[in-house]
């Protein structure tokens, strides 16, 4: 019995639509045995041969082992690709990993007490002011009635850039800049950095923070600075803080005073931050000189006004029970990330 040689072009053509179809390797093993499987289609051409006349078989069993070959090949290659799409096209994501912690940053305690201080002084009427870290020795020094020979001027206490040009040393200066700008009622506070030459042990460093605190206006009396110190302090330390009130001396306030807050770390029974005293020395203040006045051009004779420093530092340490001043400073994140 004899057959008619197989049409190996449609038989070709027949497998490439099947394997052009298979994009997963599950239908692409259904196609290989479709091809080569025991009732493949491939597989039956071969087993054609056998009938087919002597004359024609060597050829076109040389040319059905070819094509077979070359179907091989084509599922061999499908698999590879239908296995790379595999990998892409399912997310390499592995669902029980923990989550990544997102790293949160925080604001240094100083910055979270300077935010404080501000809110809290806001609350009173009072507006934010600032100036340079690098001042003249006109504002930091001879506008607030500081002679030519006082100490503070010395090369050995403040930070000289150039001639006449420092890092301011108190944050003072800004009264001038403010007054000189703006006519009263003047009410503002300037927290900043301030240099001066110290060195460092636990409650000194060469940098440091302090707001300044002005208010100008007819009538402002001691009373009023009184008040506004202890109505922040009560503020941010609570209803049981105590202030004291120490008579002093500034060249740019007269009278002049220094004051302190009441030890919120032992509630005044004594500690090592408030040297067994009770007392947290917070800054400087007083009544605004007349000479100052005179220096921005404020008429003394109408206006009356009181300025005070607060030392920023040394209250983030009371706040925050942190007993050496140089830990602010040195920025190790495990000791900041505490706050
Ligand atoms: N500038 C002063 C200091 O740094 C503090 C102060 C400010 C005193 C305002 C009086 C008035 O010590």
């Amino acid at each position: 019995m004899t057959t008619q040689p197989p049409d190996l072009k449609e038989i070709e053509k027949e497998a490439q639509d099947l394997l052009g179809e298979c994009d997963t390797p599950r239908k692409l093993e259904e196609v290989r045995v479709k091809l080569l499987g025991r009732k493949g289609l491939i597989t039956g051409v071969m087993r054609e041969l056998g009938r087919l006349p002597a004359e024609v078989r060597p050829a076109v069993g040389k040319e059905a082992n070819l094509l077979r070959e070359r179907i091989e090949a084509a599922l061999a290659e499908k698999k590879r690709l239908t296995s790379e799409e595999k990998e892409v096209s399912e997310p390499l994501f592995d669902y029980t990993l923990p989550g990544r912690t997102p790293w949160l940053g925080r604001s240094h305690p100083i910055t979270q007490t300077i935010i404080e201080i501000e809110d809290i002084f806001r609350g009173m009427g009072f507006e934010v002011a600032e100036g340079p870290h690098i001042e003249t020795d006109y504002y930091n020094f001879d506008a607030l009635n500081t002679p030519e020979d006082h100490p503070a001027r010395d090369l050995s206490d403040t930070f000289y850039v150039d001639k006449g040009i420092l890092l301011r040393t108190h944050t003072s200066p800004v009264q001038i800049r403010v007054m000189e700008k703006k006519s009263p009622p003047v009410r503002i506070i300037a927290p900043g950095l301030c240099f001066r030459r110290d060195t460092p042990d636990a409650s000194h460093v060469p940098n440091f923070f302090q707001t300044e605190g002005l208010y100008v206006d007819r009538e402002v009396s001691v009373t009023d600075l009184k008040g506004v110190i202890t109505a922040f302090a009560r503020e941010l330390f609570g209803p049981k803080i105590k202030v004291r009130f120490r008579p002093h001396f500034f060249p740019f306030t007269e009278p002049s005073v220094e004051y302190d807050f009441s030890c919120m770390i032992c509630e005044g029974s004594g500690c090592p931050v408030c040297k067994r005293t009770g007392w947290v020395e917070i800054s400087g203040a007083g009544m605004v000189d007349p000479e100052v006045f005179k220096a921005v051009g404020y008429d003394p004779e109408i206006y009356t006004g009181y300025a005070f420093g607060m030392g920023v530092d040394r209250i983030a340490m009371i706040k925050y029970r942190i007993n050496d001043i140089r830990l602010l400073y040195e920025n190790d994140l495990r000791f900041l990330r505490q706050f």
